[in-house]
């Protein structure tokens, strides 16, 4: 009985209170709307994210599409072969076979050029990976302290001709060290 005075009591409070409220001019609506921003917000800034994390993971995949470095395609490996000639044998030999004593640093720190084909290490690395130091130079992919004297090729050669190089080297490599490469290429993907 008491209770139930009790909550009536409080019932017509909250009546009161409204009805005042209302007296004043002042809905109660706009309370309830506000929640409403801060999803809208951040909403926002979770579309802002996704678009961000795709823009990233997206630059790294653009360089090289699947399949456009194709050592069975010969009309690429005959590009590649010419462009090598012209752009890489001065330093990595013209039959591949990288510079003398390629394995022992210079007095400033850098390396010389090392060899493309089976006695390297290019066939070591994924698809990306050699295009993006062909593209942009090794600096790039090299701990800040350390000399890396391989030239970038970005401006100087297109993406298709890069390509072709990377195919006409691929197609010197034993078919054991070309499916060990591909390894590399699956465990990049
Ligand atoms: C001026 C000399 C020079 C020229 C020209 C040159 N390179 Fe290099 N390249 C180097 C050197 C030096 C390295 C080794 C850098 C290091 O590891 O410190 C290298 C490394 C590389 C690597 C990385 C190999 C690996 O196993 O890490 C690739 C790929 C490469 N060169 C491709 C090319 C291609 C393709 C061309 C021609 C378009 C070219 N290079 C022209 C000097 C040169």
């Amino acid at each position: 009985m008491l209770l139930a005075m009790v909550q009536v009591t409080t019932a017509q409070r909250i009546v009161d209170y409204a009805m005042s409220r209302r007296k004043t001019g002042r809905t109660l609506r706009p309370k309830k709307r506000a929640p409403i921003r801060p999803i809208i917000i951040g909403g926002f800034l979770a579309l802002v994210l996704v678009l961000v994390a795709a823009n990233i993971l997206g630059g790294r995949r653009a360089p090289t599409s699947a399949g456009a470095i194709d050592p069975t395609n010969p009309q690429q490996v005959a590009l590649g072969k010419q462009i090598y000639a012209v752009q890489c044998a001065s330093c990595h030999g013209a039959n591949l076979e990288g510079q003398p004593n390629w394995q022992q640093p210079l007095p400033d720190g850098s390396r010389p050029a090392p060899p493309h084909d089976d006695s390297g290490h290019t066939w070591h690395h994924p698809d990306d990976y050699l295009f993006n130091v062909t593209k942009y130079g090794g600096q790039r992919y090299s701990p800040p302290d350390y000399i890396n004297a391989m030239p970038g090729y970005e401006g100087i050669l297109s993406d298709a001709e890069i390509w072709a190089v990377l195919a006409y080297i691929k197609s010197a490599w034993s078919p054991e060290v070309q499916a060990a490469q591909e390894r590399a290429n699956e465990q990049a993907r």
